[in-house]
């Protein structure tokens, strides 16, 4: 059987560090593994050049959303012997879902294994906003020492109120985190969870309230067509003046340019996060330069605990699929040719 895996290129780092999973040569060990089970185990890097060859006859597609191939319909109707899409990480939105519904491809991630990275990452974003941590760090290496410059723009974030948009495992794991913080917690999702809102002193509002009395709004939900682009120029426009935004969900559920425009007017206060779209973000994406942002590349969901966490997830649905074993149902976001993760198929 083939696998194929997209990651990226081996980099030579300062210090070797061997927990390092995610590139072609380390690929979450999954070089032993295959070979163990006598399988053709192929590790690309550019998906749009490397990837034709293999459409034809490979079994299983394994990516990760940090270094994402975008597996549209097209490719997949391309990809006749194609099986099993595996999303090494969370969050399968690479994948078009619909396609490899029609085709009976059964997709699955490893759900929850980086969701306390990410949930640190945001709470830290948000600190780093709030506290105009990134002017006060550029000071320090450049030699300045002009305290208005810094102060004038910094926050407490006692007493601010985050919304919290997407309330699965990582918007929970955020709203225990910034609970300590004594900050007022509100939610949208489309499942309300009145199980956790006493546990977690949260307020469940609708997607509009949310939008309009946050201080912070922090975004947690996957990209699906009810997401895709939902923070446009309109929405963005009804923030608060001097909202922040962190998103560490997906760069596509913010509109690109309306994001750049709402920062330079001074409206946002301002923005940060880890994801783009697409991935890797060019060179010249219009993110790198916006001002008052604290954005960082895609990498909250992969630190060393995570990627280790990842390899054992994503051996385990290979495992299954060999043995012919059930998937984890939490795994599952596409199987039996339809979208059964509840986080992906609401209308
Ligand atoms: N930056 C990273 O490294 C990284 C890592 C992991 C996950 N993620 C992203 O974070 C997302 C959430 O991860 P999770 O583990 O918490 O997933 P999850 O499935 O546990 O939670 C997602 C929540 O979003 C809600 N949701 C779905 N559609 C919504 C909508 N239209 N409006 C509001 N809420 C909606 C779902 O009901 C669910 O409660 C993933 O889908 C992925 O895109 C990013």
């Amino acid at each position: 059987m083939k696998i194929v895996a997209v990651l990226p290129p081996v980099v030579e780092l300062p210090e070797q560090s061997p927990g390092y999973l995610f590139n072609v040569e380390k690929a979450y060990n999954l070089h032993e593994y295959f070979a163990s089970k006598g399988h053709e185990f192929v590790t690309i890097s550019d998906a749009k050049e490397s990837l034709e060859p293999h459409l034809a006859d490979m079994s299983i597609f394994i990516c990760s959303p940090f270094y994402p191939a975008y597996l549209t319909k097209e490719l997949i109707e391309r990809s006749p012997n194609l099986k099993l899409a595996v999303t090494a990480g969370v969050g399968s939105d690479h994948f078009d879902l619909k396609a490899c519904a029609a085709r009976n491809i059964t997709v699955a991630e490893v759900t929850g294994s980086n969701v306390v990275s990410v949930a640190e990452h945001a709470v830290m974003q948000i600190l780093i906003l709030l506290r105009n941590f990134v002017g006060g760090h550029q000071q320090a290496v450049s030699g300045e020492w002009s305290l208005p410059k810094v102060g004038a723009y910094a926050h407490d974030l006692e007493g601010k109120t985050v919304g919290i948009f997407g309330f699965g495992r990582i918007g929970q794991r955020v709203a225990a985190r910034l609970r300590p913080f004594d900050v007022k917690l509100v939610y949208n999702d489309p499942y309300r969870r009145e199980d956790l809102e006493a546990q977690l002193d949260v307020e469940y509002v609708p997607f509009d309230k949310l939008v309009e009395t946050s201080d912070v709004i922090t975004i947690h939900a996957p990209l699906t067509e009810q997401t895709d682009t939902l923070f446009n120029r309109d929405v963005l426009g009804r923030t608060k003046q001097g909202a922040y935004i962190v998103n560490t969900a997906r760069g596509k559920i913010m509109e690109t340019n309306a994001l750049v425009d709402s920062l330079k007017s001074g409206h946002l206060a301002g923005y940060a996060g880890d994801v783009w779209y697409p991935q890797p973000a060019a060179a010249d994406h219009p993110w790198r330069t916006m001002p008052k942002q604290a954005m960082t590349i895609h990498y909250s969901g992969m630190t060393l605990e995570a990627q280790h966490r990842i390899e054992l997830g994503t051996k385990a649905i290979l495992d299954n699929f060999f043995e012919g074993k059930a998937q984890k149902q939490e795994d599952l976001i596409v199987d039996g040719g339809e979208i059964v993760s509840p986080s992906y198929k609401i209308k």
